[in-house]
């Protein structure tokens, strides 16, 4: 089985390039069902993720060619709305296929998501926005069928902040009859990139990024030629291999509009940044400073996928910082693994208590994609090597975290 080596405390300098983000692509490709023809997608990123939504969608009929960060999906002659299910339940994010194929095709079978190592991952709100639109669902063996005679517009007030709800509810509203309006939508920027692909491709959508978001059923959608945009969760990891490593490095086409929140932590923490032409050059030297609490919240406060770098970070600054995950239920597993590193984290509900100290390098495995970057990150820190088992885990949201970090100059393979 492959494992990735770091040998850490090398000093990072340079520059890297943020590839395009994961949770935009995913919505945006099954986004691309609605329109009976050719849609281009540039900056797609090179990650398992993006290669499993798009084996799901071939087996739906699509055609789709891949090459140099360019997609190009053809959507002309899809027949089938059964989701393939041992492709499907590889990745639970297809279910957001629910909402492109139901605003296409009469029905849609998806395997029923399960739960995943950060939580039960529930999807009532999905069924419920879309049940309000007019689809009518039932299980069967594991599998959710849905079915609709005409989709009609209305007024959906989502009772929680969900991106999966709100791309679903938006992907089954874009070619109903009349107008939908969607309230207590959720605000990530996943969000408005989808919607502008959408507007992009002759959608009438208004509101995408506020709490309310209006859509105006149209005739058919036309083809477009879209760039996905960089990944903010991918920068922000970034960002946190600079600060553990207390090193200066420069982040080029990252989202800084998007990374406010990750950004005052980071200069509370000490961490210097500038923001010229595009790039994003970061100043680690003087990051000393612990956190006394910091909330993971929706946007734009801080991301839940973030939590588990910062903790990395928290580990190796002296005193006592806090972190609190009030997104998902049980996103707190990383700190077991850094706990082997030598790391001291105490859980408390969903409170983590981190006293900073001294990692030291050791075997730990990554069990999901955030927690599996978090040691990568702390690896750079630790004295000593660490093997990081299950790297599968990481390859899902990250083109290539190792040799990104090593054109940085971290010493870091993957065997
Ligand atoms: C998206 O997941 C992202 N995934 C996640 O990133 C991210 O952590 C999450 O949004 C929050 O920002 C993709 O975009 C593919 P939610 P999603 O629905 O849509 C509860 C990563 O590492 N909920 O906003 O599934 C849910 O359990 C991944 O890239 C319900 O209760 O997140 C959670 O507690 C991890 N019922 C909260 O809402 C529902 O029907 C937020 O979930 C749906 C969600």
């Amino acid at each position: 089985m492959k494992e990735i080596r770091i040998e850490g405390r090398k000093p990072l300098e340079g520059e890297i390039k943020i590839q395009g983000s994961k949770n935009a692509a995913l919505p945006i490709m099954a986004a691309a069902l609605l329109h009976k023809g050719e849609i281009i997608l540039h900056q797609c990123p090179d990650i398992a993720d993006v290669h499993t939504m798009a084996e799901i969608m071939k087996k739906l009929g699509v055609k789709i060619q891949y090459k140099n960060h360019t997609m190009v999906l053809d959507c002309s002659h899809v027949k089938e709305t059964r989701i393939d299910f041992t492709e499907g339940r590889k990745m639970r994010s297809s279910v957001i296929l629910l909402g492109s194929l139901l605003g296409r095709f009469q029905d849609a079978c998806i395997p029923y998501p399960g739960g995943c190592v950060i939580g039960k991952r529930p999807i009532d709100l999905h069924i419920w926005a879309l049940e309000k639109l007019g689809v009518s669902f039932f299980e069967k063996e594991s599998v959710l069928v849905a079915q609709r005679k005409k989709l009609q517009g209305t007024e959906i007030v989502f009772s929680g902040s969900s991106v999966g709800a709100t791309q679903n509810a938006v992907l089954a509203s874009v070619l109903a009859e009349g107008v939908t309006r969607l309230k207590n939508c959720a605000c990530e920027p996943e969000v408005i990139w989808l919607c502008d692909f959408l507007c992009s491709c002759g959608a009438k959508i208004t509101g995408a990024g506020s709490r309310t978001i209006c859509i105006r059923g149209v005739e058919k959608l036309h083809g477009t030629e879209y760039t996905i945009p960089p990944d903010r969760i991918v920068a922000g990891t970034y960002v946190c291999a600079s600060a553990i490593t207390r090193s200066q490095i420069v982040l080029s086409n990252a989202p800084i509009e998007e990374m406010e929140a990750l950004l005052c932590l980071y200069q509370k923490m000490g961490g210097q940044y500038e923001a010229i032409g595009g790039k994003l050059s970061l100043c680690s030297r003087w990051v000393q400073y612990p956190i006394m609490r910091q909330c993971t919240e929706v946007y734009p406060g801080f991301p839940t996928d973030l939590q588990s770098p910062l903790m990395a970070v928290l580990s190796t600054i002296p005193g006592q910082s806090c972190l609190v995950e009030n997104i998902f239920e049980d996103r707190f597993r990383t700190a077991d693994q850094l706990k082997k590193m030598g790391a001291d984290i105490h859980i408390k509900g969903r409170e983590a208590w981190i006293r900073g100290g001294t990692l030291k390098g050791a075997r730990v495995e990554a069990q999901e994609l955030r927690g599996g970057a978090a040691l990568v990150i702390a690896g750079l820190a630790a004295e000593g090597v660490t093997y990081i088992e299950n790297p599968q885990y990481i390859e899902r949201g990250y083109e290539d975290i190792c040799q990104d970090l090593k054109m940085l100059g971290a010493a870091i393979e993957i065997e």
